[in-house]
């Protein structure tokens, strides 16, 4: 984590600094966010609707160029270095933390674009393993950066985010083999500032949904890594796929759970497996959930607006089966308190973190009984995180 008395400057001074030490010449800076999704959960890969935000933790990239092909890639939290050369890239992955960056770069050649060798630094305060998204904020970062350093005519406003996003979430679907949807890396490259994203992950058309003045984002790090997450997420994609495949009898032009309606599993449901049925359920009862969250936000509702988060997590806890013991108890203190408007788990699940909408004036007290509480409850001492909604991609220097 980094000091949060450290200004932004500060901060990018130090990266500049490090990187001259280490590289020599002067380095451009890029920064990714993570994310925290408000409401919207496990329904992207069922070509759904999510409402991420991006947040004040990201990763960061000094980059310089080199005269050579090769990629020289330092990493400040790993303290280790790798050497690539762009024309031999590795062809599978190796468990390590590079794999992000190495199915970026083959991405980006894969689709034909001219990336020229380079010196990085990579430098992230996303918190890993809690469901924050650190790899799409280091992917979308990396290729942001490379993409920028290749083409110096174009600035990088004019960047095909949306292209971005689906690169780096091709990096991690086939080269990194998590079979991760769009939402992570396309509010890394799309997020802005005071806005929850509302994507249509078909079509990919998004609107910015200004949050409310005098509310925080208070996300609450259970402590639990979601280690079993890739098993168990790739089965709940399964699962949802043998859903369609069950209803697509009744339903021939139903491709994907977005396509099925509440009167439609309730006609159908009978016949398929009670575990499919209960998945199902979750994902089409999630996306209405989300088009009415967008909804009440854009009328200023709240109470409306957590009253649906709340029964997104229930529906992740009983029909899709993606919570835990620790995420519920943090859910459970977290709607005693005074302020509260909704809490649900957020991200994949199997641990990591909770989202809660908490009046700003509140929050001080709502992070020490959730801390007190949860501490007693499992001996572990949880961080809180207070967010707020923050910018996408961009060079920072
Ligand atoms: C992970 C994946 C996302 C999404 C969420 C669940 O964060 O990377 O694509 O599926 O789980 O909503």
């Amino acid at each position: 984590m980094v000091d949060a008395k450290r200004t932004l400057e500060d901060s990018t001074d130090l990266m500049r600094r490090s990187f001259v030490e280490r590289f020599g010449g002067s380095p451009r800076i890029y920064r990714a966010p993570g994310r925290v999704n408000l409401i919207g959960e496990h329904t992207d890969y069922n070509d759904g609707f999510v409402m991420p935000a991006a947040i004040g933790f990201h990763t960061r990239i000094a980059i310089a160029p080199r005269s050579d092909r090769k990629l020289v890639v330092y990493s400040e939290n790993y303290s280790d270095q790798v050497e690539f050369d762009l024309d031999h890239l590795p062809a599978k992955c190796a468990g390590h933390w590079s794999d992000y960056v190495v199915g970026v770069v083959k991405m980006l050649v894969h689709a034909g674009k001219e990336l020229r060798g380079a010196h990085l630094l990579v430098d992230g305060n996303v918190p890993q393993g809690a469901g924050l998204s650190s790899s799409a904020s280091i992917e979308v970062a990396v290729g942001y950066a490379l993409l920028d350093l290749a083409n110096p005519a174009i600035e990088g406003e004019s960047l095909d985010r949306t292209k971005l996003a689906l690169l780096c979430q091709r990096a991690e679907n086939e080269f990194v083999g998590a079979r991760c949807g769009i939402m992570d890396q396309f509010v890394s490259s799309h997020g802005e500032r005071g806005k929850a994203l509302l994507l249509d992950c078909r079509s990919l058309k998004y609107r910015q949904l200004p949050l409310p003045d005098g509310v925080a984002l208070a996300v609450c790090n259970t402590m639990v890594k979601h280690s079993i997450a890739q098993g168990e997420y790739n089965q709940r994609r399964a699962e949802c796929e043998a859903g369609v495949r069950g209803l697509s009898k009744h339903l021939p032009n139903a491709r994907a759970l977005r396509d099925v309606t509440p009167e439609a599993l309730e006609a159908y449901g009978e016949e398929l497996p009670d575990v499919v049925r209960r998945r199902c359920r979750h994902v089409i009862g999630e996306n209405a959930r989300v088009l009415q969250a967008a909804s009440a936000l854009e009328i200023g509702d709240l109470a409306a607006f957590g009253k649906l988060m709340r029964e997104s997590h229930r529906s992740l806890r009983d029909d899709f089966e993606v919570s835990c013991a620790e995420l519920d108890l943090m859910v459970e203190l977290a709607e005693q308190v005074e302020g509260v408007y909704g809490t649900r788990m957020t991200g994949g699940g199997f641990g990591g973190c909770t989202i809660t909408l908490v009046r700003a004036d509140c929050v001080e007290a709502f992070q020490q009984t959730v801390r007190q509480g949860y501490e007693r409850g499992t001996g572990c001492r949880p961080e809180i995180y207070v967010c707020s909604a923050a910018d996408g991609v961009g060079r920072v220097a």
